[in-house]
């Protein structure tokens, strides 16, 4: 497998060549594809989310039920900060990129919603979604802004609602986990862009795509555990990567 060469231009164009080509795309994101909106990621050393605070007693059941008070309040920090945030032009190009390309799946493990809002279809969403609450019955709400109770009661059971997000310790949902991994071993390009790889079920995918021959790319400014197993890396954020790359697509198509 080569490492990264230093002729970005071409390696970009034959990337874009290879996608065109492909038959099947899966394309996996994390927190740095939505760094550049603003929202923090959870393993950066400076801003990261688990730099200051502990998962433990922020999201995970236990903690829940011991004070959900106060992991309602952090809930509604981050989803009152993503309130005033928007997708960028990489989440744009993405879903550009779904239009143009053959059969192009596209899985998160963000929970901001902001593929959807640049206009992807179809996105799996491996670990839920703060737009939207849920109640231990499984009935689910959009969040609401600005109400007083904390957390507020189902509008369905009156059970406690929290964030319709996985916490750790808890399963994915397993139809969408389902599809993610046929995603992935079905594929011919598997593209991960700004995910660290280190959370499971996740970070197999790409592994599972590789084992299945399909051709690996990523998109993050530093190197994860997937690298050694890309042919095209791109250290680069991707806001920058991902236009440039749907310009090529395009390019060629008209050519
Ligand atoms: P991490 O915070 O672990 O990793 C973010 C990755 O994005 C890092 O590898 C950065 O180098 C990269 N990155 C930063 N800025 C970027 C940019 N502008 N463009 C491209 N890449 C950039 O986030 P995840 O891998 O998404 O789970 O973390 C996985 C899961 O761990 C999250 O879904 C969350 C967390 O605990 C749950 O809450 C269940």
């Amino acid at each position: 497998m080569s490492a990264a060469r230093p002729e970005r231009e071409p390696r970009l164009a034959e990337l874009a060549a290879v996608l065109r080509d492909a038959a099947s795309v899966t394309v996996s994101t994390g927190a740095g594809m939505s760094a550049e909106s603003g929202v923090p990621t959870f393993r950066d050393t400076q801003d990261g989310l688990w730099a200051k605070y502990r998962p433990e007693d922020l999201a995970t059941p236990e903690a829940f039920a011991a004070d959900p008070a106060m992991v309602w309040d952090w809930y509604e920090w981050r989803r009152t900060r993503l309130a005033g945030l928007n997708p960028h032009a990489g989440h744009r190009a993405l879903a550009q990129l779904q239009d143009c390309l053959a059969a192009v799946t596209l899985i998160t493990q963000n929970v901001d919603g902001f593929h959807q809002l640049a206009g992807s279809a179809q996105v799996l969403e491996l670990h839920g979604n703060i737009r939207r609450n849920r109640c231990a019955a499984g009935h689910r709400s959009p969040w609401q802004a600005g109400v007083a109770e904390r957390p507020p009661a189902c509008p369905q059971c009156g059970g406690l609602l929290r964030p319709d997000v996985v916490w750790f310790g808890e399963s994915l949902d397993s139809r969408t986990l389902e599809a993610a991994c046929e995603a992935a071993a079905q594929c011919s390009v598997f593209v991960s862009i700004g995910t660290s790889t280190v959370v499971e079920p996740a970070a197999s995918l790409g592994r599972v795509a590789a084992a299945a021959g399909a051709t690996l790319a990523e998109v993050n400014p530093q190197t994860t555990p997937l690298s050694a197993l890309s042919e095209y890396c791109f250290r680069e954020p991707a806001g920058k990567v991902l236009p440039e790359l749907l310009r090529r697509v395009q390019a060629r198509g008209s050519a």
